[in-house]
């Protein structure tokens, strides 16, 4: 396992590219438990003088319980591995709580923080601003319609990325 220098972080990852087709698992504990999400939404980015990651969690996620109290979390990377992100994205830990086991990853500890034996790239993240989608909001309310048809709008989590290691 190797840190990775945050300026070269683009040589590592296509912020937009391989979380929309390679997606990624956000994962945070709680009470000494840990959960993960597959999520092909969301992007890396600068603001606020910051390298910055950004997701999109629905409120009836179970990782969103996670994200709402712990202000860390990690997005992992993965060459391939798309069936185990399968898994876990239709599998709710809620319903599941060995789910991780179940998809056939192993968690491990980097820095305190949740990810993946089987990962490429952890980038270790600190929430700084949440904000819920909201209909008004959209200019084109026909993505909401499509995308939000139960009103179960994501959650935006803007956070600082705070380390990446190669796994
Ligand atoms: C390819 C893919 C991408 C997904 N992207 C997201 C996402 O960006 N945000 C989200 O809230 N859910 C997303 N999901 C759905 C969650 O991964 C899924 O509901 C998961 O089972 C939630 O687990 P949890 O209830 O244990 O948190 C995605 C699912 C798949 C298969």
């Amino acid at each position: 396992m190797q840190q990775i220098d945050l300026g070269q972080l683009g040589k590592y990852v296509d912020a937009v590219n391989d979380i929309q087709s390679k997606w990624m698992l956000v994962t945070s504990q709680k009470d000494g438990k840990v959960n993960t999400l597959t999520a092909s939404w969301g992007g890396l980015g600068s603001l606020w003088r910051r390298k910055v990651a950004f997701i999109f969690i629905r409120p009836s996620r179970y990782t969103n319980e996670f994200l709402k109290v712990n202000n860390h979390f990690t997005l992992t990377f993965f060459n391939g591995h798309m069936q185990e992100m399968g898994y876990l994205g239709k599998t709710s830990g809620r319903d599941v709580p060995d789910k991780i086991e179940k998809a056939g990853l192993t968690t491990m500890m980097v820095d305190g923080e949740p990810t993946f034996k089987e990962g490429r790239l952890v980038l270790i993240c600190r929430t700084l601003y949440v904000d819920p989608i909201e209909r008004e909001k959209f200019l084109e309310k026909e993505i909401d319609d499509e995308l939000n048809p139960d009103g179960d709008r994501s959650i935006i989590y803007i956070a600082e990325i705070e380390k990446a290691y190669e796994l």
